[in-house]
């Protein structure tokens, strides 16, 4: 059975979003960045992490859980590092103020900035991605709440502590590494479920912590690649949360369900000046190389090329600014619901 979609321009979209975000309370350039980010995520395909947030966000931002108008600052620097206090802000912007400081500081070869106070951001990759547009490798971790569960478990320990890395390259794309630690993120898990499919038995443990492969049992996530994601995981959110002064671990308050807490996340954000290791132009010309090398493997069964990280997401952009972004109807639905509520209006139609 094929998933029910409206196809929304882009455009059209993130000036909805945007709008919504500023009559929920969002201050005006946070509403444009936050607007962004989701699209850009739209737009790359991680449809986890794009308009389905909106809603969620909007009723934080009532709560007053999120801070719609926050003093995003420096509150320390020493030598290249820095720490950001987002003062309970949306974690977008609050990682672009971090990673604009790394670039600042990264103009001496690298940066890395501890960030406190902040919330959910989005697409790891959106941030990361900003230090390409100055010829930098950026880097980001951060941590969740405790939904995954450690290796030889059976109750969650960790978050989906995502990391991204972009790297810039000599082609129209760069290399973009942007993932979860999870073995499956529970957007996955949740289309398993709504088209009535069974999941593999490594994605997800029912609420005794055993394996299932009924995605309506699921209640944890497990970790990708068994110990090793679960390690992963677990460095991520050292570096967010004790390296920081964020919370960390088992005391974040969770996303959906601690409504009335501040998130208190933590992120760990770099950038690397390639110029302080070799010039950029050899780097760049160097990393095509390895793409053309990487693409002249043959293909396995089932694949018709093998793909470089963040090339799907490039195509995957080409194609939704082309035909539009395919927004389930339900979300639509969410959506319009939400629209209703702030009193403007949804530029789609519902079913
Ligand atoms: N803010 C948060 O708390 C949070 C938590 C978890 C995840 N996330 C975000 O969720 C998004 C989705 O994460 P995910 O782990 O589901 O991503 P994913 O599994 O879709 O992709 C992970 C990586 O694998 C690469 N990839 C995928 N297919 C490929 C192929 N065929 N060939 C080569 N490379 C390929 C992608 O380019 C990407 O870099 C990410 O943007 C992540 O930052 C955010």
């Amino acid at each position: 059975m094929s998933e029910q979609v409206v196809s929304c321009d882009a455009g059209r979209l993130k000036a909805f979003v945007r709008q919504a975000l500023s009559a929920a309370g969002l201050c005006g350039e946070h509403a444009r960045i936050v607007s962004e980010s989701l699209i850009v995520a739209e737009l790359f395909g991680f449809h986890s992490h794009g308009v389905i947030r909106v809603p969620h966000y909007i009723k934080r931002l009532k709560i007053g859980s999120i801070n719609g108008n926050p003093n995003i600052r420096v509150v320390q620097r020493k030598g290249n590092t820095a720490i950001v206090d987002g003062d309970h802000g949306m974690g977008h912007p609050i990682g672009l103020t971090a990673m604009e400081e790394a670039i600042r500081l990264a103009e001496n070869g690298v940066g890395f900035v501890g960030v406190k106070k902040s919330s959910h951001f989005g697409i790891a990759g959106y941030i990361a991605l900003q230090a390409v547009k100055r010829d930098m490798i950026g880097i980001v971790f951060s941590h969740t709440d405790a939904s995954v569960i450690p290796f030889g478990g059976k109750m969650p320990a960790v978050g989906t502590n995502p990391m991204a890395v972009a790297v810039p390259t000599d082609r129209e794309y760069p290399v973009l590494l942007d993932m979860a630690t999870s073995a499956a993120s529970l957007g996955k898990i949740l289309v398993a479920k709504s088209k009535g499919e069974s999941i593999p038995p490594d994605w997800g443990v029912d609420e005794a912590g055993e394996p299932t492969t009924d995605p309506a049992k699921v209640k944890y996530m497990v970790p990708m690649a068994g110990p090793k994601g679960y390690a992963l995981a677990l460095i991520f959110d050292i570096l967010s949360g004790p390296l920081t002064g964020a919370l960390f671990g088992k005391k974040l308050p969770l996303m959906y369900g601690d409504y009335d807490k501040h998130r208190d996340l933590g992120h760990f954000i770099g950038a690397i000046r390639i110029e302080n290791f070799v010039p950029v132009a050899e780097f760049k010309r160097n990393v095509g190389i390895m793409i053309d090398d990487i693409h002249a493997t043959p293909p396995a069964k089932g694949f018709d090329r093998v793909l470089i990280p963040g090339e799907k997401e490039y195509l995957t952009r080409l194609k939704y600014e082309k035909e539009g972004i395919p927004v389930p109807s339900e979300t639509a639905r969410a959506l319009d619901g939400a629209a209703k509520e702030l009193d403007i209006p949804f530029p789609f139609p519902v079913e």
